[in-house]
């Protein structure tokens, strides 16, 4: 599904990929982990299109980046910062991106009212979105972020602010969605998250320094969760963080 050989972005005083080579296979979900500032969003933007590579290629789907608008719609993006429809209602939000992506107008209804049931937003369909919650506004935005079936959801930092209630549910939303059959990228610095991942890469200094199950990943370094992988890893790798 995505493959990335030697991936390297640069900006005017930092490396934020630094030679990135990874690949990911569909049917699973896959955590990108790494503190702030490790290089998570600046990967995502460049599997989107949004960035240019200063080195190295990506394909995603067989497509070499940045593709053609086509491959584009197999792709829900729900970024780190909010990007929904403040003044609209969350049905007018939903609504307006099943337009954006062609959905057919005789599903669109059905459709959205099977994700605001998902995200259990049924109750807050009417409600104009400046008026919501933090954690309802992120519910909304994967929401529309699925509107067209994508067959990967792309996730920056959903749980990032998101009460341990919720980050709960994201989580089993992103089980059920992969069991569905859409594929699932997700971005935290909420390391001890991704245990539920299938399979996870580390990042540190735009530096891949991790990447396996969260089980040989804790095997190989003797720990019995994320973090304190992370922290040996860290500790072995000679990285500017
Ligand atoms: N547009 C940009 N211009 C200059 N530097 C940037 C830009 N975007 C990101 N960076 C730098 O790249 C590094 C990685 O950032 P980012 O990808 O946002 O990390 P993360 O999402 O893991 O927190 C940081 O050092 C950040 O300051
Ligand atoms: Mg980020």
């Amino acid at each position: 599904m995505l493959n990335m050989q030697q991936a390297t972005v640069k900006f005017a005083d930092s490396v934020a990929l630094n030679g990135l080579t990874l690949s990911v296979e569909e049917g699973k979900v896959f955590g990108l982990l790494g503190p702030n500032g490790a290089g998570k969003t600046t990967l995502i933007r460049s599997l989107m299109g949004l960035q240019h590579l200063s080195e190295g290629s990506i394909r995603l789907f067989g497509d070499m980046l940045p593709g053609s608008a086509s491959s584009r719609t197999l792709i829900g993006y729900m970024p780190q910062l909010y990007a929904i429809y403040d003044q609209l209602t969350v049905r007018e939000n939903v609504r307006f991106f099943a337009e954006l992506y062609s959905v057919p107008s005789a599903l669109i209804n059905d459709r959205v009212d099977e994700l605001l049931h998902m995200t259990e937003l049924d109750n807050k369909a009417d409600a104009i979105l400046h008026t919501l919650s933090g954690g309802m506004k992120r519910r909304a935005m994967m929401a529309t972020a699925l509107v067209h079936k994508p067959r990967l959801l792309i996730l920056d930092e959903p749980t990032a602010g998101v009460d341990p209630i919720l980050r709960i549910k994201f989580w089993q939303w992103f089980r059920k969605l992969c069991d569905q059959g859409t594929s699932i990228l997700v971005t935290t610095h909420h390391i001890n998250e991704a245990e539920q991942c299938d399979d996870i890469v580390f990042l540190r200094a735009g530096t891949m320094i991790g990447h396996g199950t969260p089980q040989q990943l804790m095997d190989e370094q003797q720990v019995d969760n994320l973090d304190q992988v992370f922290i040996r890893l860290a500790e072995q790798t000679e990285v500017q963080a």
